[in-house]
């Protein structure tokens, strides 16, 4: 396994201190690789090569067609090498192969194909202010941008921040999540071979006390993308201030999925069921709050109860394998911890709940569905982040908007009805960044995704967003009667 270093200026470099740690496969336990563990004095070394590079006239210079063309050709990259990235992802995230092979690494080369038509693009305005002077606005990088993220989508997750911010030409220090770094390191060397010039991107695993921390902090970094959970986002909000980094947060959520009873009710329960129990329900927007409308609750649960029961738990590299293993024995603790305090507080259990193993081992749990959830029970306001489904019933709209909005969180939210003025009346009406109507957990990278409240601010993806979150906008005044 070679890509267990420290990725920094084109290289890869032991850690200062010398440290490691291990990263496992959650599917078996065993360890897949030790990994170089960053420390505050070797993410110094990262974010001084990352400010060479944004100094370097072969970055800061780049004909912007240049850097489109490189994005271009990373995506060629990581589709040339989709089996090795797809196959990495799996044995350290433990989500099935085929969705790391034929989702999670393909949105990866749309993402950068998508910000290699950005790089091109970034430009300001003119302004029509009074008096004898030209004004005019210039769209010029923040600088070195600290990007942390997390294990869930490890691949994707890099590419919704690394392709925007390199686009508007940042450049980057990369920290994944200790529990999954390897697919990260890979994509820094890809990104090398491209032919991004040395520090461009760096990429520096370890843990979040430490080297999260650690870059927060730096005078060094000029801004934050981060991706997690709502806590940690506190935290370097809080950190971050001291040397007023431009802080963009993307957290957890507790997103409402919510059935109509004038639903067409097959497609509600089939996207109620991939809403909540793909990528194991750990996706930020997992549709976890299932609100379903009083005359057809009973019916629904029956069917969506029947559907999780059918929902494999096993192997992730079998092809049968809807459920792979939840991603570390803390987070399987985390889960099967809300599965005892939904039933202790009384809400009723009609499938899954059990902690299962694949071969004797792995940190598996089966898909999960409560009904008799009352809205103030911690599993139907806390972010589980496993497949765990809460349903919830209301009656009317009023009802659906009320108990929707009634979440600290206000990341996504699904609606299923056939009546076009009420599915525009609920997209209206709920606090959250994404509203799905009839569908769930669409993404592109062309479409903005991120939080109100709690879930955070900022947004990934998108083109207009990116602008905000990765440059900084200059206005120019020129006197025309000098
Ligand atoms: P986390 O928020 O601790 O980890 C996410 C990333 O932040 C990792 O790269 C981690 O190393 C880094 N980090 C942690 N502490 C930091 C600090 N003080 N400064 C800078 N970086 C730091 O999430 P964790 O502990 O892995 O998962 C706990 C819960 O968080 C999950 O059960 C889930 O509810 C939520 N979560 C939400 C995610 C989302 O996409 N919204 C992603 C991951 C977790
Ligand atoms: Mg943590």
């Amino acid at each position: 396994m070679p890509h267990t270093r420290l990725w920094i200026g084109n290289d890869w470099a032991e850690a200062r201190a010398g440290n490691t740690f291990e990263t496992l496969n959650p599917a078996t336990g065993e360890v897949i690789a030790d990994v170089a563990e960053a420390r505050a004095e070797d993410i110094d070394v990262a974010v001084s090569a990352a400010r060479s590079a944004f100094a370097d006239s072969r970055w800061r210079r780049m004909n912007p067609h240049k850097r489109s063309r490189l994005l271009w050709r990373l995506a060629d990259l990581v589709e040339r090498n989709a089996d090795e990235l797809g196959l990495l992802e799996t044995r350290d995230n433990g989500k099935p192969y085929f969705e790391a092979r034929r989702i999670d690494v393909p949105s990866v080369a749309q993402t950068l194909r998508y910000y290699a038509g950005m790089a091109d693009k970034v430009q300001g305005d003119t302004v029509p202010v009074p008096g004898p002077f030209l004004n005019y606005t210039l769209r010029e990088p923040v600088g070195v941008v600290g990007a942390i993220i997390p294990w869930n989508f490890p691949l994707s997750m890099a590419a919704w921040k690394v392709a925007p911010a390199l686009a508007c030409g940042n450049t980057v220090v990369l920290k994944p999540a200790e529990e999954t770094p390897l697919t990260a390191l890979r994509f820094g060397e890809l990104a090398a071979e491209a032919g991004f010039p040395p520090g461009v991107l760096n990429v520096v695993p370890g843990f979040g006390e430490t080297a999260g921390a650690a870059l927060v902090r730096h005078p060094g970094v000029n801004a934050i993308s981060f991706t997690g959970s709502t806590e940690v986002g506190r935290t370097i909000m809080r950190e971050s201030a001291e040397t007023l980094k431009k802080v963009s947060l993307e957290l957890g959520g507790k997103s409402p999925n919510i059935v109509f009873a004038d639903a067409d009710l097959g497609q509600a329960v089939k996207g109620a069921s991939t809403g909540i129990f793909y990528g194991k329900g750990e996706v930020c927007a997992a549709g976890s709050r299932i609100l379903v409308e009083a005359a057809v609750h009973d019916r629904f649960v029956d069917a969506l109860s029947a559907r999780a029961a059918k929902a494999t738990v096993g192997d992730p590299m079998a092809p049968t394998t809807r459920l792979g293993a939840i991603v570390s024995e803390a987070q399987l603790d985390r889960v099967t911890g809300y599965i005892e305090a939904g039933k202790r507080e009384g809400a009723t259990l009609v499938a899954g709940g059990d902690r299962v193993s694949v071969n004797g081992r792995g940190n598996f749990v089966n898909a999960t569905v409560f009904r008799d959830v009352d809205p103030s029970m911690a599993i139907a306001r806390e972010e589980i982040f496993g497949p765990v489904a809460a349903v919830i019933p209301f009656d009317g709209v009023d009802d659906a908007i009320a108990k929707a909005n009634d979440s600290l969180y206000g990341l996504a939210a699904g609606v299923w009805t056939r009546d076009i003025g009420k599915a525009h009346r609920m997209a209206a009406e709920i606090d959250a960044g994404t509203v799905w109507v009839n569908t769930y957990n669409q993404y592109s990278p062309a479409s903005p995704f991120g939080g109100y409240k709690e879930s955070g601010f900022g947004r990934d993806l998108g083109f207009q967003s990116a602008l905000e979150k990765y440059t900084h906008l200059k206005s120019v005044w020129v006197a025309l009667d000098g």
